[in-house]
């Protein structure tokens, strides 16, 4: 299929219908109307504003969650902010279909309202990056900025946003570590078109900084520090935000994450597919016939952690899995692999090129001159004398269990330190994994999981 039909195609599945965008408007002239009453009734100074891929109309069709800002005079005290807002916000959702509290930086209200979640977060009403003061606040400016600057190119981030969904590189999240819709919209705005963009994976990687806002220029000390910080931390790409020279748009983007777009971007112009958008389901397999098939064995933790956030949890499982992969090399097996993650309990999969190693152990014996002595010279095959003692040696298998074990008791894994004690309390399976994992157990032995 030629590139521009394949693109038409992707489209019309994407974009959103004039049905659908009726129904957000209307929604969001609702949200409002209620949202502007409790304010009222409450006697508060907030602004609401809409912000997210909704706000910025880049959001894809039939994913049109909300996100309703509710900014505060930045003269508001932290702990203010943190009370009313979440005050503000219950008695907003009280009036939707139902509500939960969920906990970022700060607590707020996700609210259900005609099939739709609706996320009602408190923040400061910032004008520009030095009145920052939460997490938050600055997606009001990117909502400013990217409707400033898009120029009708919408469509395009639409295509982007879908592609890196397709090819597994879409999110900011930590179990992702992908491009987040915002970076999407500047590479868009950056470099043009959906094609543009594909077509420069190898330049942008290159180029390295991206500084749409010239802030290198506008905010030199500043942004300078931002190129240093992150360049010492190893990022693919440096993209300053166009509001705020202090923030790497791009710090949760990780190297694999980028190789994954290197490739299926250089795939996707030699030969342009509906697929890459939306990929056919990755094969259903056995993660025992995989195991077999490979020879290898299949060692895992299962962790109870404490109450944890991904955002913590995920590195200490990853720092953990390293600290096994190095101590299990050292006692003698090879780690062909590991992946950790979190499905009810937290799991940590180590690949080893086998279940057992032989350990020589010596074996003193009784000294030679009497009975047990000729017993034990009979017995034993290698025996020799030390004084008036015989010794023995023989092989012992040792089990990857057993040796993981004795690592954790004896203090000898590097571990993450929030989960440490979790981890020496794990539970530890051969070459078996719960119902809940056998499909990351396969999708991990066979690589599919990480698969290009
Ligand atoms: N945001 C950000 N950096 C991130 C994640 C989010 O700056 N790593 C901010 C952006 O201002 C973004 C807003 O939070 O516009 C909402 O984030 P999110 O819902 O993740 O992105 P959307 O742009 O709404 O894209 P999507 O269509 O995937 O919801
Ligand atoms: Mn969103």
């Amino acid at each position: 299929m030629q590139v521009d039909e394949v693109l038409e195609k992707v489209l019309s599945k994407i974009r959103p219908s004039d049905e659908e965008r009726t129904f957000v408007e209307e929604l969001m002239k609702e949200l409002r109307t209620v949202a502007e009453e409790r304010i009222e009734e409450l006697g508060l100074d907030v602004r609401l504003y809409f912000v997210g891929s909704l706000a910025k109309d880049t959001y894809l069709a039939g994913d049109h969650d909300v996100d309703l800002f509710l900014a505060f005079p930045l003269g508001t005290p932290l702990e203010e902010l943190r009370e009313k807002g979440l005050e503000l916000g219950k008695v907003i959702a009280e009036k939707l279909d139902s509500y939960e509290i969920a906990y970022a930086e700060h607590p707020y209200v996700r609210a259900r309202y005609r099939g739709v979640s609706v996320d009602l977060v408190p923040c400061y009403d910032v004008r520009n990056w030095r009145d920052v003061r939460t997490a938050v606040d600055r997606s009001i400016l990117h909502t400013r900025w990217v409707n400033e600057n898009l120029n009708g190119r919408n469509d395009e981030v639409r295509l982007l946003k879908r592609f890196l969904k397709g090819i597994n590189a879409y999110g900011s999240e930590i179990y992702v570590r992908g491009f987040s819709g915002y970076l999407a919209e500047i590479l868009v705005i950056k470099y043009g078109s959906f094609l543009d963009v594909v077509g420069k994976a190898d330049f942008i990687l290159r180029q390295k900084i991206i500084d749409p806002a010239d802030w290198l220029r506008k905010e030199p000390e500043t942004a300078l520090k931002t190129v240093k910080r992150e360049t010492e931390e190893d990022r693919p790409l440096i993209v300053i935000d166009p509001v705020d020279p202090r923030r790497n748009v791009s710090a949760n983007l990780s190297w694999e994450k980028y190789g994954r777009f290197y490739f299926k971007a250089m795939e996707f112009l030699e030969n342009p597919s509906v697929n890459f958008f939306f990929p056919p389901e990755k094969p259903k397999g056995n993660y025992l016939d995989e195991l077999r098939k490979r020879g290898t064995a299949l060692v895992t933790l299962l962790i109870d952690v404490p109450d944890m956030v991904d955002d913590i949890l995920l590195p200490q499982l990853e720092r953990s899995a390293r600290g096994f992969e190095k101590a299990l090399e050292r006692e003698g097996f090879r780690v062909l692999g590991w992946n950790v993650g979190r499905k009810g309990k937290a799991f940590i999969m180590l690949e080893l090129d086998r279940d057992w190693r032989e350990k020589v152990k010596i074996k003193p014996g009784p000294e030679f001159f009497t009975e047990r002595g000729r017993n034990f010279y009979r017995k034993n095959e290698k025996v020799w004398v030390i004084g008036k003692r015989l010794y023995s040696e023989k092989a012992v298998r040792e089990s990857a269990v057993d040796v993981i074990i004795e690592l954790l008791e004896k203090n000898q894994v590097s571990l993450g330190k929030g989960i440490r004690d979790a981890v020496r309390e794990a539970d530890v399976l051969l070459n078996y994994v719960p119902k809940e994992l056998e499909r990351e157990a396969y999708l991990f032995l066979s690589r599919e999981k990480w698969n290009l």
